[in-house]
Formats: C-alpha cells, sequence, structure tokens
C-alpha cells in the first residue's frame, strides 16, 4: 500500500502548489511581512541571543494599542487614490546645488553609470532651497546614499515632513506601520526570522527588480529609504539606472518602443498578501503608463516596466507582448554594468529617483538576523513620455 501513500502525499503537494503559484501570479514575493515569522516580544525586550530592536518606536504596529498582540496586521483600510497635482521641486533647484553640496562634503560616486556615496550633508537641517537641490541630484545620480544621518532618531512626524515636501505619501496596500503612522512604509524581518530559510525552498535566487508600486496612478518620485537595524553582513539593496538601460537600446528599438503602454498590476501583491493570511488595505489597482517614460526635471527618458508589477503590452497580444517584457526585463538584470549596490551601515539614509531607477532587495542573510527599515514615499506625477526625437 505504500505507493497509494505516498501519491497521495505528491497529489496534496501538488494541489498545495498550485494555489501557492494561482495566489502569487508572476508577482515574486522574497520580502512580505508575516506574522507568523515575527516574534514581537524578541524584538521589544530582546533574549539571551539576541538585541532588542534599536527602534522599537518603528516596529509595525498591530491590531489595538499595544504592539505585543499575536495576531494580524491592522485591518484598516483606505479609499482609493484620487488623481492630484503633482509639483516637481527638482525643477526649481539651482543645478550647482549651493545648499546641498557646501564646501566640505564629500560626493563619491559608486560606479560610473549609477550612484554616489556623501559624507558631510545632514539631510534633516537643509533649508527648501537644499530639498529642492536634493531632488534634482537624486534625479541626476539615480540613487544617493547619505552616511552618519538623524532620521531614524528623529520624531517621525518630523522625518515625514520633511519627505512630504515631495508630495503626498504613499501607503502601501499590504504592508504594516508604525503605530499612528499609517504613511510610513516598513521593511521588517525580525530576529530569529526563518524567512530566507523558507523562500530558498522554494526559488533559487531572491532578485526582485521593481519600481515601487508602479501599478499606482500615480507612483513615487523621489524616495527615502534609512536603516534602523541591519544585519553584520548581507541584505544589501541593488539599484538599476532605467535611463542608462534605455540608452542602450538602439535608435530602431527605441522608435519601436515609442508610444507603447504597459498594464502595470497592483492585484497579485494584493492576492499574495490574503493568501498568507494578512490584510489588503485600498481595493487593488491596476494602471496603464508608457514603456519610456520622461523625468519632469531632467527630461532624461528612461525604461518603465519591471518583473513585479508589468504584464501586458496594450495592444499586442499576449505571447508578443510576453516576448517583448522578456527581454525588457532581462536587460534589466542582467545589466550588471548600470547597477550599483547599496551597503547599508548605521546612520544610512538611502534617496533614489523611483521613476528613472529600479531597484531589488538582496534575501542573503541567513541566520535570523534583524533587518529593520523605513520608507519615506511620496507620490509624484502620473508617468509620461515626451515625443521621440530621432538622434
Ligand atoms: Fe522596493
Amino acid at each position: 500500500m505504500a505507493p497509494a501513500l505516498i501519491e497521495s502525499n505528491a497529489d496534496a503537494v501538488a494541489e498545495q502548489t498550485f494555489q501557492k503559484d494561482k495566489n502569487q501570479g508572476s508577482y515574486k514575493e522574497a520580502f512580505s511581512q508575516s506574522s507568523a515569522t515575527t516574534n514581537y516580544d524578541t524584538e521589544i525586550n530582546g533574549s539571551d541571543t539576541v538585541e532588542p530592536a534599536k527602534y522599537p518606536n518603528y516596529l509595525p504596529s498591530r491590531n489595538g494599542s499595544q504592539l505585543i498582540v499575536v495576531k494580524d496586521w491592522d485591518d484598516v483600510t483606505y479609499p482609493p487614490y484620487e488623481p492630484f497635482d503633482a509639483y516637481e521641486h527638482g525643477r526649481d533647484a539651482d543645478p550647482s546645488f549651493p545648499n546641498l553640496l557646501k564646501e566640505g562634503v564629500e560626493v563619491k560616486d559608486i560606479t560610473a553609470n549609477i550612484g554616489a556615496e556623501v559624507h558631510g550633508v545632514q539631510l534633516s537641517k537643509l533649508n527648501r532651497a537644499g530639498q529642492d537641490e536634493l531632488a534634482l541630484f537624486a534625479a541626476q545620480k539615480k540613487l544617493v546614499a547619505f552616511r552618519n544621518q538623524d532620521f531614524a532618531s528623529l520624531p517621525i512626524q518630523e522625518a515625514l515632513d520633511f519627505a512630504e515636501y515631495y508630495g503626498p505619501s504613499h501607503i502601501h496596500q499590504t504592508s504594516g506601520a508604525p503605530k499612528g503612522f499609517p504613511r510610513v512604509h516598513l521593511v521588517h524581518r525580525s530576529a530569529n526570522d526563518t524567512t530566507s530559510k523558507d523562500f530558498f525552498e522554494e526559488r533559487t535566487n531572491s532578485i526582485t527588480w521593481h519600481t515601487d508600486v508602479s501599478f499606482e496612478m500615480q507612483p513615487p518620485g523621489t524616495t527615502f529609504l534609512y536603516v534602523l537595524d541591519v544585519p553584520k553582513a548581507g541584505g544589501d539593496t541593488l539599484f538599476g539606472n532605467m535611463a542608462v538601460a534605455y540608452q542602450r537600446l538602439s535608435p530602431e528599438f527605441k522608435k519601436r518602443l515609442h508610444g507603447l503602454k504597459a498594464v502595470h498590476s497592483g492585484h497579485e501583491q494584493a492576492q499574495a498578501s490574503i493568501a498568507r493570511g494578512s490584510v489588503v488595505r485600498r481595493t487593488p489597482v491596476s494602471n496603464v503608463h508608457p514603456i519610456v517614460r520622461t523625468h519632469p526635471a531632467t527630461g532624461e527618458k528612461a525604461l518603465y516596466v519591471n518583473p513585479q508589477f508589468t504584464r501586458r503590452i496594450v495592444g499586442f497580444k499576449k505571447e508578443e507582448s510576453d516576448y517583448l517584457l522578456k527581454f525588457l526585463f532581462d536587460h534589466i538584470a542582467l545589466s550588471a554594468d548600470l547597477q550599483a549596490r547599496v551597503k547599508w551601515e548605521a546612520g544610512t539614509v538611502v534617496v533614489w529617483d523611483n521613476r528613472v531607477t529600479a531597484h531589488s532587495a538582496i534575501l542573503d542573510w541567513q541566520d535570523g538576523q534583524r533587518r529593520h527599515l523605513a520608507r519615506l514615499t511620496p507620490r509624484a506625477e502620473r508617468p509620461f513620455e515626451t515625443p521621440f526625437e530621432e538622434k
């Protein structure tokens, strides 16, 4: 009778696998937060083997007023987003950056094609002109790692006020947030978390190239991510320059991409959240965006598709769409010669322009160390493309 037992186990596994794939679709869920893998007691109090979280005020809140509630995320929901007029502060910036890059500030390019590391600026002390310059500088460099910042120690409201100069915050449809601050997006893997081990039982790598929430009608522009707790090694973030990715294409290919639009979907992310017993805070949406978008301050064009959220090219048959998107996704993923890898250290704030970059987290720390970051996510204009110019 043994063979029948083996077969029925295999059938059960097959059904589970089918359901899981169905729930996730083509959304690669490498970093979703899970109540099942978070030990709040250890996060707040520490244990014999781990320190408590350095910034408990940034731990994701749970139902009710207490942090230690072994239940799922807060069940608050939000209405659909309405269109709004975005204002691009990078347009007002002095391109010589007199307020941002004062004498004594050290700027070091991370690679030739993307990224800068900056020492000697305290972002929270910038005046408005400095903030305008920051938007332009981030658009030009694509990502900037500012070291020795005080963001994490500020009252959360102050950090939010700084970021919301650039636009109204995005509230994520599935992620946790600190108590009282739903507009702060958390990236939190608690100490002793087993996500990595579990993840690699099913996947060969954790690379998930995307631009944040591109399924929204007005996705984020200038975006901030700052570190609270990081593993001793690992947990870096990859960034790619999507303007250079576009420039690498031939004139004929660029001409063909001009005018094409693609569907970006948030449905699979929401569905995956429901499937793991978590919440969706807003009715999921899809939106159509140009495959090539123009930056409102620099005029630069950039590829704007990503494998996490871009599903279908409008007007193409499915096989045609899959074929072209696969090329573009591979182009983005394989072009290590237009990418940089940010190493997090205490006090780091990374500012990137979400309109002209793609990024991926790296799930490579495997011994249950805590990784805890906060993202401030001002929304920007609806993506647009300016006329094609032969060069
Ligand atoms: Fe992201």
